[in-house]
């Protein structure tokens, strides 16, 4: 099975923050895979900008090695390289005064025609100033669309004040907010899963459901960015949006259709939903970690606050919390979230927990039943399990086990699997705003995040350590354990 490429229009996309690390990784590298699959138009282009004084052809250098780094050989042999640098170009910018912007615009009029789009890979301080300035310059009008990157704030009046800078500007209808977990193929699975199959969607309620579970491990530490991430944490960078977005996937009523606001509609009203978590029950409903020195991949690693220079943070590199969402069809459905730096491996999963059988015809020598579960697996191995009881083979009595049908997507479909950028900047320039987070939601997500942070930042005990390597404080299985559930690696 091949993937189909849908061509866009031409475009022109200015990158802010160009010499950045999410450039470089991330969007230099998914552009030109886009590039490769034919995709690109001819007259599209794409400006660098950044403060950094640089000549396109140093821009273009810059832009090659990125490749070097982030294509792998295979897919760099060819005469693409050279088309894809030949669409870059580039304007030194201070975003925060107004050095630059005459040029830029006399470089964005020498394009061709097309979309415009800029592209915020900066500081969330400097949305505001680079908004006003495209406004200022005249760069904003014309349909351009605006893209800006997490995090949308650190707590609700900051992100306020951030959707107000931007919304000065650019109407609602062309800011793009990437959470780049809805670009990723198995989240988009996740509708695929509910809406297109007749199978699920009878039993997705809690009649049927006994739990849901949402684990997002990484098996890195926070290395070279601990400067930031001690100003966020593992509640702010993980759960506020990416673990949020993947809980109203699961959670939403079947929009009416994919139009954007039909399913953003959806998805923020489970973020209402959401039962509040204060210093009432945050005890009892939350656990924050913190890694200490061991050992990940094998070899020895040290701990947060060795990586971080500083033995006085509390910020927390993991969280569990057991989350519940109000309305009929899921009341008394927990939802256990848990996410973490240096955990024992790398996997984010999503497992629908059914409830047991209701009654046994088997005798007790059939051995456990075990409840179904469908396993949605994100990353890595991406696939879908659905959990069965079947009878063991072979003549004799039945004796029963717990077995998956297991769907490799990398077996059953022999494709590349796109980085979420890919399809993301191209959504952009599509003008489809699905996969974005609309500014209320957002502002909903910190509603429900910003009250925790409160409640913790009042108790008297720091995050609890845990050994880089394991998953996370044992505090994090009590709280599971407590309602006679356990995490469960695989759905198994
Ligand atoms: C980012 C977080 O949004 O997502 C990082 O800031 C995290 O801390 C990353 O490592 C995880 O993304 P992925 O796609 O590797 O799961």
């Amino acid at each position: 099975m091949t993937s189909r490429v849908i061509p866009v229009a031409p475009f022109v996309l200015t990158v802010f923050g160009a010499t950045g690390d999410l450039a470089r990784r991330k969007l230099i590298p998914a552009l030109f895979h886009r590039d490769l699959a034919g995709q690109l138009p001819a007259e599209a282009s794409i400006v660098g900008v950044s403060r950094r004084v640089f000549t396109d052809d140093e821009f273009r250098a810059f832009a090659r090695q990125a490749l070097v780094d982030h294509v792998p050989a295979s897919e760099m042999q060819g005469p693409e390289i050279d088309r894809f640098l030949a669409r870059l170009h580039y304007v030194p910018v201070e975003a925060e005064a107004e050095q630059g912007w005459l040029e830029l615009a006399g470089m964005l009029s020498q394009q061709a025609e097309g979309i415009r789009v800029f592209y915020l890979a900066t500081a969330p301080q400097l949305f505001g100033p680079i908004c006003e300035r495209l406004g200022k310059y005249g760069l904003s009008e014309n349909g351009a669309r605006v893209v800006i990157e997490k995090p949308i704030g650190k707590d609700l009046a900051s992100a306020l004040k951030l959707n107000q800078q931007v919304g000065r500007i650019f109407p609602e209808d062309r800011v793009y907010r990437i959470d780049h977990y809805l670009g990723k193929e198995t989240v988009q699975n996740l509708m695929a899963l509910r809406f297109a199959n007749a199978l699920f969607e009878p039993l997705w309620n809690n009649a049927h459901i006994d739990h849901v579970q949402i684990t997002v491990a990484e098996s890195l530490g926070v290395e070279e960015r601990a400067g930031y991430y001690d100003t966020a944490g593992a509640l702010r960078d993980m759960v506020q949006n990416h673990i949020l977005q993947l809980l109203c996937l699961v959670a939403m009523e079947p929009p009416s259709s994919l139009d954007a606001d039909a399913v953003r509609d959806e998805k923020l009203k489970v973020l209402r939903a959401l039962k509040p978590v204060d210093e009432h029950n945050v005890a009892a409903v939350t656990v924050r970690g913190q890694y200490r020195a061991g050992a990940s991949a094998g070899g020895a690693v040290p701990g947060y606050l060795e990586e971080l220079g500083s033995n006085r943070s509390q910020t927390e590199t993991f969280v569990a919390v057991k989350a519940e969402v109000e309305n009929w069809r899921w009341a008394g459905v927990p939802f256990y979230l848990r996410t973490g730096k240096r955990l024992a491996s790398r996997v984010s999963e999503i497992v629908v927990a059914f409830r047991p059988v209701p009654h046994s015809v088997f005798g007790e020598s059939v051995g456990p039943i075990d409840p179904n579960r469908l396993v949605i697996r994100l990353q890595p191995d991406e696939g879908v399990k659905l959990w069965l009881m079947i009878k063991d083979p072979g003549p004799g009595g039945i004796r029963l086990s717990h077995v998956p049908l297991d769907m490799s997507f990398a077996k059953a479909f022999k494709v590349r699997n796109p980085d979420a950028y890919e399809r993301l900047i191209l959504d952009v320039v599509r003008g489809n705003q699905t996969l974005f987070m609309r500014r209320d939601e957002v502002e909903a997500a910190w509603r429900w995040v910003d009250p925790i942070l409160d409640a913790w930042r009042n108790e008297k005990d720091p995050p609890r350590p845990y050994t880089a390597g394991t998953w996370g404080p044992s505090a994090s299985i009590a709280l599971i354990e407590r309602d006679g559930r356990t995490w469960l690696e695989d759905g198994a």
